[in-house]
């Protein structure tokens, strides 16, 4: 008995130190001290035992398990060394390698210029209302003085949704809802997307704009050419002056187009402003009378004005750049070169 027990102990302490990692010392671990195992077997056959013989062969026993445990604690510690060993050496870090810098983002210059006209805007105390893309042929043209028949529909190629929905073509339909909502006085931008089929190198099916309208007590066209004298000095430069030409929406009376002196040459005439010395920034007017009556204004006591500026040209003519479709690409290179 006493050999037997030597030869299990033997063989269960040369299985440990053959134990390679963690896993298979446990397994090991199992299969010697598990109830399957041969010492287990012993411990069971211990009934058989002579009754004078089992105090000796019970201390067997023990000794024989204390020296496989003290043997296995002993591996365990070895294992878990190596395995932090290892966990040290494929976590190490390289303090030399040259570091991996982040791009930071920055804001689209679309969003920029958005950002600015609302700020300049703001600054003048009107409030942002912001619409919806998806419109009603109400808002987009009839209460804005274009019912189905004007021939005025045809300045602006529509996405139908259905006969009763579309793509807003302006945001001057923000200017209904604003109108219907609030009482005068009302002085409100409203930014947004706007959507034309329309597709060429200052043209695109998307583009964004910014509609302004104030009405009031006696507002007039003067107010109108007073605002715009000091928003196109904020945006382009202190030098740069106004002028205004007749023109025509049917939402507003008279109608005028805005242009600037060219703030590249100042005036003289060069490649951007092609030779003129002017170029046309946006269109306004004051309100219709039609218009205001339409949202229940009393036009024997208020008046107002509108304008609409759009977004990618003020872009366009600040950074330079020719085509529109630059600022909808998402090229780097470009987008890169339009930060200041
Ligand atoms: N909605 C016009 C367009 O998209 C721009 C515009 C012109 C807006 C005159 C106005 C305005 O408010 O008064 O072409």
């Amino acid at each position: 008995m006493q050999n037997k027990l030597k030869e299990i102990r033997e063989k269960a302490i040369s299985q440990i130190e053959n134990a390679a990692n963690l896993e298979a010392l446990n397994e090991v671990r199992n299969v010697v001290l598990g109830k399957k195992g041969e010492l287990t077997a012993v411990l069971r056959g211990m009934k058989d035992v002579a009754a004078e013989d089992r105090p000796k062969v019970g201390q067997w026993v023990n000794e024989a398990r204390d020296a496989i445990e003290t043997k296995l604690e002993a591996q365990l510690k070895k294992l878990e060394k190596e395995a932090l060993k290892l966990r040290y050496e494929a976590e190490k870090i390289d303090v030399t390698m040259p570091e991996v810098v982040a791009e930071p983002g920055s804001l689209h210059p679309i969003t920029l210029v958005k950002n600015e006209l609302v700020d300049i805007f703001g600054s003048m105390g009107f409030e942002v209302f912001e619409g919806t893309e998806i419109e009603t042929d109400y808002y987009n043209f009839t209460a804005l003085n274009t019912p189905d028949d004007h021939p005025a529909r045809d300045m602006q190629d529509t996405f139908y949704l259905s006969p009763e929905f579309l793509l807003r073509t302006q945001t001057s339909a923000g200017q209904i809802h604003v109108m219907e909502a609030k009482k005068p006085p009302i002085k409100v931008i409203s930014p947004g997307k706007v959507f034309r089929s329309d597709d060429d190198a200052t043209h695109s099916p998307m583009f964004s704009q910014m509609e302004g309208l104030v009405v009031d007590k006696g507002i007039s066209l003067c107010d109108l050419k007073g605002m715009l004298d000091e928003f196109v000095k904020k945006i382009f430069g202190k030098e740069t002056k106004t002028r205004l030409r007749p023109s025509y929406f049917p939402f507003t009376e008279p109608s005028v187009e805005v242009d600037v002196s060219c703030f590249q040459c100042g005036g003289c005439g060069c490649k951007l402003c092609k030779g003129t010395g002017w170029i046309e920034v946006l269109g306004a007017g004051v309100v219709n009378n039609k218009v205001l009556e339409g949202c229940g204004i009393d036009t024997n006591e208020y008046s107002g004005f509108a304008f609409g500026i759009g977004i990618e040209r003020i872009a366009m003519l600040k950074y330079g750049i020719n085509n529109i479709k630059m600022l909808f690409e998402s090229d780097m290179r470009v987008l890169k070169q339009l930060h200041e």
